[in-house]
């Protein structure tokens, strides 16, 4: 496993678990310090103990040099990160380091196997410049392998995959990985067998299909607000239509976390890259309207403040990018607090899990260690990540501490009448003023 970030670690845990031996190779020495301790330097339900597994059966080992894994294995993973850059384009530099390192190191025949999401074309691309470098030249053969995992669910998402996707060139490349993945193939996981092209853009088509759909239902929630008609009714009534189905349609402060946004982003880079700019506007403005839930919010609140955010005492329910979650890259939440922090509000931020990340990432914002410290003598309460904790809030326990009872519900997670009848005055997105 080339590369032990959230996917490289994951990934190496479950194929250990199902019998194989793997070892994972990092540049981070601390992180594979502490993998090979059994631990995984993330959130992920179920990693520890598969990693603690792993590591006494003594299949799963980590360390830091290349070529212990270039001579020993027969199939390489790629998973480096491919994060965007500001243009929207993947910021492709660690994938060319790792072809650059690996490629002199493969003396015999093998297969590189990439798990990390690309724009198309670079399957080909990898293959010709390994081939170019390593000494088994042809020998080396190059498969897309992409993964969907979700976080907070990765290991059944691991093991228990919705579909495997094997774009190859050829039937040796394809029977290797079928025969890897036996386990799964054998419980009956449907496995697509295709091209690299087709392969590397699943992963981003997945993920755009998704981030569209909560973008059009935030469009539909914004008509529903301005008319009068009710957002949960309305996507009940979308989700029994089995052409459309219920998930992935809870209306909100909209989408974040390392792939939805950076996987639209890419394909409107790679729409004009292309040459298509029908296929680059239509992602641009699913973006735009995922954008426009932050800004509303923003102006949601400065106007339940009367107009003036300025030295107002705010409090931030959630940071993770999701509940489940201590990941704060693009996070809608967190985004929302720093804009509030930046207009002159004195914002106190609570997540039951990602305090210590959003620390990092937004040092100049205040944090408390439980929900009613952040409420204390606060003038708005927004309730921005879907937690179970906060769906749950006691409305009286909190009217009790908060200087003003009044509450903007992003998630619509919290219920109306209990709120009100409690002596809140609750707005929510996607909700009519009661
Ligand atoms: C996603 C894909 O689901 C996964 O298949 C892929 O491999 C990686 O990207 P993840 O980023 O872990 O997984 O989160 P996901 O559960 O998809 O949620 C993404 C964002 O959409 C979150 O910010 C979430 O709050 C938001 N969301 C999700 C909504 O706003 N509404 C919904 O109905 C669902």
């Amino acid at each position: 496993m080339l590369g032990a970030g959230y996917l490289g670690a994951t990934h190496a845990a479950c194929l250990a678990s199902l019998g194989l031996r793997v070892h994972a190779v990092d540049v981070d020495a601390g992180r594979v310090a502490m993998l090979a301790s059994g631990r995984a330097p993330f959130h992920e339900p179920g990693l520890d103990a598969l990693l603690a597994e792993g590591v006494s059966s003594g299949r799963l080992t980590f360390g830091t040099d290349l070529h212990v894994a270039a001579e020993t294995a027969d199939v390489h993973f790629v998973c480096v990160g491919t994060p965007p850059s500001a243009d929207g384009h993947l910021d492709l530099s660690a994938l060319w380091q790792l072809v650059d390192d690996l490629g002199p190191l493969l003396r015999e025949p093998c297969l590189v196997v990439g798990k990390s999401t690309v724009p198309v074309g670079t399957a080909a691309r990898v293959r010709d410049r390994l081939r170019g470098l390593a000494p088994a030249g042809g020998d080396v053969a190059v498969a897309w392998n992409p993964e969907f995992l979700r976080e907070g669910h990765g290991v059944a998402d691991s093991l228990r995959p919705e579909r495997l996707v094997l774009g190859v060139e050829g039937r040796h490349a394809d029977q290797q990985l079928r025969a890897l993945y036996h386990p799964l193939v054998a419980a009956g996981v449907p496995v697509v067998s295709t091209d690299l092209q087709t392969a590397e853009l699943s992963k981003v088509s997945a993920n755009a299909m998704l981030a569209g759909r909560i973008s059009m239902v935030n469009a539909f929630a914004e008509v529903c607000e301005t008319t009068g008609a009710d957002i949960g009714d309305l996507v009940t009534v979308l989700g029994l239509d089995s052409r459309i189905g219920p998930d992935f349609l809870s209306p909100g402060l909209g989408f974040g976390g390392s792939c939805l946004p950076k996987d639209t982003r890419g394909l409107v880079a790679q729409g004009e890259d292309l040459g298509l700019p029908c296929v680059a506007r239509l992602w641009r403005q699913v973006d735009a309207v995922n954008q426009h839930q932050r800004e509303r919010t923003v102006a949601l609140a400065e106007e339940l403040l009367g107009g003036r955010c300025a030295d107002r005492r705010v409090t931030v329910l959630g940071a993770a990018f999701k509940a489940g979650s201590d990941d704060v890259r693009d996070s809608p939440a967190l985004d929302v607090a720093g804009r509030l922090h930046d207009l002159g509000a004195a914002v106190c931020v609570y997540d039951p899990a990602a305090t210590a990340a959003a620390r990092r990432a937004r040092p100049d914002l205040h944090y408390a260690l439980d929900v009613l410290t952040a409420c204390r003598g606060s003038e708005l309460v927004l309730v921005l990540t879907d937690w179970d904790e906060f769906r749950l809030l006691d409305p009286v326990a909190v009217g009790e501490v908060v200087a003003v009872p009044r509450v903007l519900d992003g998630r619509l997670l919290l219920d109306p009448d209990k709120w009100q009848r409690a002596g809140w005055q609750l707005r929510a997105l996607g909700r009519a003023i009661g």
